[in-house]
C-alpha cells in the first residue's frame, strides 16, 4: 500500500487533503437543499404513508432484466408530464445521468462541445465517448462559434443552466439559437435550476421559453428535489436509444422501489413549494446587496446573475481553508472550494443561501465575511 501513501504524501504537500466531515448543525449556508425539501416533514410522512405500497425494496436487477415496474413507469411519466416533455429516463444519480447520454449519444463520427466549467459528471461522460470533444470559453459564444467550426456529423452542445461554483447563468437563449442555426443539439444540465426556475420550478429552459431548441435536459435531484437520483428528459427517441445503447443504463441495477417512492413525492413537494420559491428569491437578493456593500470582497461571478449560489474569493489553498475556519468559528457551515475543482488563485468559499435561511443569520454570514 505503500504507493497509495505516497500519492497522498503529494496531494498533502500540495494543501490539497480533502477528508470527509460529518455533516454539522451549524446555519446552513453549504447544502444544495436549496428549498428546504429533505428537512420537509411532511416528506417523511408521505414516505411512510407510501411505503405501505412497496413490494420489493431494490429494483432486483437492470431496467432491461427484472428492475422495471410499473412504479418507475408511472415516475417517468409524471416527470415527461411536468417537464412538457415526451420521455424521461430515471437515473440513480445526476452523475450517472450525464454519463449515460455524453458516454453514449455521439458516435466518434461525431462532436460534443462543452463549456469549460461544466461538472465533472459531463466532462466524464464525454471523456467515456468515442465523439471527437471541444471544450469552449466559459459562456463565450464568440469562443462556441469558432469550436463549431471544428465539428464533424452530428454536434452537441452541453452547458449547465446554473454553473454550480461561479453561480452565474448560461447565455442560453443565445447558444440555443447559435445551436439552431448550426444545426447542433443542445444538452442542458439543470442541476442547480430545476425546482426553482420556470413555472412551479419546471426549471430554466421552461422559463425562457426555449423547450424546442433544446435536444435534452439532465436534471439532478440531491439538490432543491431535496432528495437523490438524476432523470434525461427529451424526445421518446432519445429515451428509446438510451435504453438501447447506453452502458449505464443497460448494466446498472435500476432504481430502487424507495427511491421511486421518494423522487415522486419530491416532485410533488417542489411544485407545491411557492412560498419557499420566494421566500429564496428575497433572501437571494438580500445576500447579493450585502455582499456587494463589503468593501474589497472579491465576487466569482461578476456579472448581474442574481443566483443562490455566491463564491466569495479568497486565493490561496491556506487562506481559504482560514477564512472556512472562522466562518465555521461563528457557526456557520460553508464551505472553502479549491483545486481541482476551481482553478489555482481561484479559491472560494462557496455560498448556498436557502429558502430556509433568515435575514439575521443572513447578516451574521456577511458580518463574518466583513473581517
Ligand atoms: C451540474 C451538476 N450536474 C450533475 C451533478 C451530479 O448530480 P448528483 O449529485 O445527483 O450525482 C451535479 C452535482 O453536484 C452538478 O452540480
Amino acid at each position: 500500500m505503500k504507493f497509495l501513501e505516497t500519492r497522498l504524501d503529494f496531494i498533502d504537500e500540495a494543501g490539497l487533503t480533502r477528508s470527509l466531515q460529518n455533516r454539522t448543525e451549524s446555519i446552513d449556508f453549504c447544502s444544495n437543499d436549496y428549498l428546504g425539501i429533505a428537512r420537509n416533514p411532511e416528506f417523511h410522512k408521505r414516505f411512510m404513508e407510501g411505503l405501505a405500497d412497496v413490494q420489493k425494496s431494490g429494483a432486483t436487477g437492470s431496467r432491461l432484466l427484472s428492475g422495471n415496474s410499473p412504479e418507475i413507469d408511472a415516475l417517468e411519466a409524471k416527470i415527461a408530464a411536468f417537464h412538457q416533455a415526451e420521455a424521461a429516463l430515471v437515473i440513480p444519480t445526476g452523475y450517472q445521468a450525464n454519463v449515460a447520454l455524453l458516454s453514449s449519444i455521439a458516435t466518434r463520427h461525431d462532436t460534443i462541445i462543452r463549456d469549460e466549467l461544466c461538472h465533472a459528471s459531463i466532462i466524464d461522460g464525454m471523456r467515456m465517448s468515442q465523439a471527437k470533444t471541444f471544450s469552449f470559453r466559459h459562456n463565450d459564444i464568440q469562443d462556441l462559434r469558432q469550436k463549431m467550426g471544428k465539428r464533424l456529423g452530428q454536434t452537441f452542445v452541453v452547458v449547465e443552466s446554473l454553473y454550480s461554483m461561479d453561480g452565474d447563468y448560461a447565455k442560453l437563449e443565445e447558444i440555443a439559437e447559435l445551436c439552431r442555426k448550426n444545426d447542433a443539439r443542445l444538452i442542458v444540465d439543470e442541476a442547480h435550476s430545476v425546482g426553482i426556475h420556470g413555472e412551479n420550478g419546471r426549471g430554466l429552459v421552461q422559463e425562457l421559453g426555449i423547450d424546442e431548441l433544446v435536444f435534452a435536459q439532465v436534471f439532478a435531484y440531491g439538490k432543491a428535489f431535496g432528495y437523490q437520483g438524476g432523470a434525461i428528459v427529451g424526445s421518446s427517441l432519445l429515451k428509446q436509444y438510451l435504453v438501447n445503447k447506453s452502458r449505464p443504463v443497460i448494466y446498472s441495477t435500476g432504481m430502487s422501489a424507495h427511491q421511486v417512492l421518494g423522487l415522486s413525492i419530491a416532485y410533488d413537494l417542489v411544485q407545491e413549494a411557492q412560498d419557499e420559491r420566494q421566500a429564496l428569491k428575497s433572501n437571494v437578493i438580500y445576500l447579493i446587496e450585502g455582499l456587494k456593500n463589503i468593501e474589497g470582497l472579491q465576487l466569482a461571478n461578476n456579472s448581474r446573475d442574481q443566483s443562490h449560489i455566491q463564491g466569495v474569493i479568497v486565493p490561496g489553498n491556506e487562506e481559504v481553508l482560514a477564512k472556512a475556519q472562522a466562518l465555521q468559528s461563528a457557526d456557520i457551515y460553508a464551505v472553502a472550494v479549491r483545486k481541482p475543482t476551481v482553478a489555482e488563485g481561484q479559491e472560494r468559499i462557496r455560498i448556498c443561501v436557502h429558502a430556509y435561511n433568515t435575514k439575521s443569520e443572513i447578516d451574521l454570514l456577511l458580518k463574518t465575511l466583513d473581517t
